[in-house]
């Protein structure tokens, strides 16, 4: 516990740059005082980690990362599928927007001509950096990453990701498989090295370059795992998962570690999340492709220097590296966190809100024609607490708020496009609202050419209660009679 002097001066320093950053659209950006960004974006990262209540899970660094973290509990993607999700909340406009629901089109060329994240703080005096996964690679990021508009140098790939699929798992004929899912022995892989692990030191080097820099970074790392490629037996898969997601958790230490060691960390927010999660049997799937919660609700945080924590003093570190498998890592406490419903689009406007930039404005509808406005509400409000040490359980019931998901497919009943169908496919369009108490979904005709969807021509309808059945397992939609739509759920 910091003595209450220092407190004070923190609540001084939160309340007067809180103002500051809040009160006016027209502060501009010091570059010498502006905080850099630090996004650290998970491939299918569903709730299993330790600060979400995961028993099971060992994920220690993120933990740590939780304990100094404002984490939003329900926070949920968009659409729960690579492409769509990376371009919706990189743009901050939902998939109907960006008119992405598959992995066939670049959305400037598509839909409009839309501002990402990155562009925003580089065009905001940044300097914007891509490494791996941040932008789904393809026609959907303009085979570029969308460069050079949100990134002020090339993005980086690891090189041994071109092994994904090659022969690099041992099976008990001992021979070499590809796809299996079993731990790999780093002397059977071509490079001796794995794609997060390269992406780690990528973003380490960066680092340490820009520790120097007269301007402010901008950093997205995007990690590969827990993403698998195939469907394999039960217990193995969720075996897998786990160990994939404590592989991830070694990664993120190192690279927050790093930070502390280049005395970053007092002047860089870190954001976590992952572009939508992953069912692990739930449902009899074994995929993302779907509007349940355990597909769309993903871990959302951030690490604010002298606003979710205090600031760490010359040589205090905050993120010291901890061994996943060390016997007794203790459970950190966790942080501060919100129950309110919020939504992934609204990355954009938080980040460029807690970063002391101008909140981009509210989108008006259509806006296709609008470069630069946001669909997500900022979430800075939730950064506005007055005491660092009030326990940060006692937040208050939730707001009234909704997250929105949407799923498409082409036909009513499962076929083979089901999970992914191209947009000449696509039939019916799901969308489904998340409160506190429930999950709606709706699903509805939908035309590809014009890209509009019939509320009146509804082909299914779900509805679970989260107190009473939290997995999702009983639809109670026909008993509730179904007719009547919520307002909410009509665009
Ligand atoms: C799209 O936006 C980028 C970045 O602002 C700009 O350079 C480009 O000219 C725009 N393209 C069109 C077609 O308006
Ligand atoms: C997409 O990339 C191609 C090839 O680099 C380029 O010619 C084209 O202008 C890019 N599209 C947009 C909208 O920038
Ligand atoms: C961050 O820490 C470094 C090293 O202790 C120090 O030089 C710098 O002024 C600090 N920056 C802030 C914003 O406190």
């Amino acid at each position: 516990m910091p003595p209450p002097g220092r407190a004070l001066l923190w609540l001084g320093l939160v309340l007067g740059s809180f103002c500051a950053s809040l009160g006016s659209a027209a502060l501009g950006n010091d570059a010498k005082d502006a905080l850099n960004v630090l996004l650290i974006i998970v491939d299918d990262l569903r709730l299993s980690l330790g600060c979400y209540g995961d028993k099971l899970i060992k994920s220690p660094n993120i933990d740590q990362l939780a304990s100094h973290s404002l984490l939003f509990q329900n926070a949920f993607a968009q659409q729960a599928v690579c492409a769509p999700s990376r371009v919706s909340f990189l743009t901050g406009r939902r998939p109907d927007t960006t008119r992405l629901y598959d992995f066939n089109s670049y959305w400037r060329v598509q839909a409009g001509n839309f501002s990402t994240i990155p562009q925003y703080f580089k065009e905001n005096g940044y300097v914007t950096m891509s490494v791996g996964k941040v932008f789904h690679p393809g026609i959907s990021s303009n085979h570029s990453d969308d460069s050079p508009y949100s990134w002020s140098i090339p993005p980086y790939h690891p090189s041994s990701e071109k092994y994904e699929n090659t022969k690099t798992c041992r099976g008990p004929d001992g021979e070499l498989h590809a796809n299996l899912i079993c731990p790999v022995d780093m002397a059977d892989i071509p490079e001796g090295t794995l794609p997060d692990k390269q992406s780690t030191k990528q973003a380490i080097q960066l680092l340490e370059k820009m520790k120097t820099s007269a301007s402010p970074f901008f950093l997205a790392i995007g990690y590969h795992k827990p993403h698998i490629p195939f469907r394999y037996p039960k217990r193995k898969i969720r075996q897998s998962y786990f160990a994939s997601v404590s592989y991830l958790d070694t990664q993120v230490g190192h690279l927050l570690s790093a930070l502390d060691d280049l005395q970053l960390a007092n002047n860089t927010i870190v954001a976590f999340t992952s572009d939508h999660g992953w069912a692990l049997g739930e449902h009899g799937e074994w995929a993302k492709y779907s509007n349940f919660d355990v597909t769309t609700r993903v871990p959302l945080m951030f690490y604010v220097p002298g606003r979710t924590a205090l600031l760490p003093e010359a040589g205090e570190k905050l993120f010291p590296y901890i061994d996943p498998f060390d016997s007794i890592s203790e459970l950190m406490k966790p942080g501060r966190q919100v129950m309110d419903l919020v939504e992934l689009v609204s990355l954009f406007p938080t980040l460029a809100g807690l970063a002391g930039l101008h909140v981009p404005p509210r989108c008006p509808v259509p806006s296709f024609h609008v470069e630069l406005c946001r669909e997500g509400q900022s979430l800075l409000e939730h950064f506005r607490f007055h005491d660092l040490e009030q326990d940060p359980t006692l937040h208050g019931n939730p707001h009234e708020s909704i997250a929105y998901s949407q799923y498409p497919r082409p036909a009513d009943s499962p076929q083979w496009n089901s999970d992914k169908p191209s947009l000449k496919d696509i039939k019916v369009m799901g969308y489904s609202i998340r409160t506190i108490d429930y999950r709606f979904t709706v699903w509805v005709g939908f035309n590809p050419h014009d890209f509009l969807a019939n509320f009146s021509d509804v082909h299914a309808g779900e509805l679970y209660f989260v107190d009473s059945d939290p997995l999702q397992d009983h639809n109670m939609y026909n008993d509730s009679q179904g007719g009547d739509l919520p307002q909410s759920l009509i665009p």
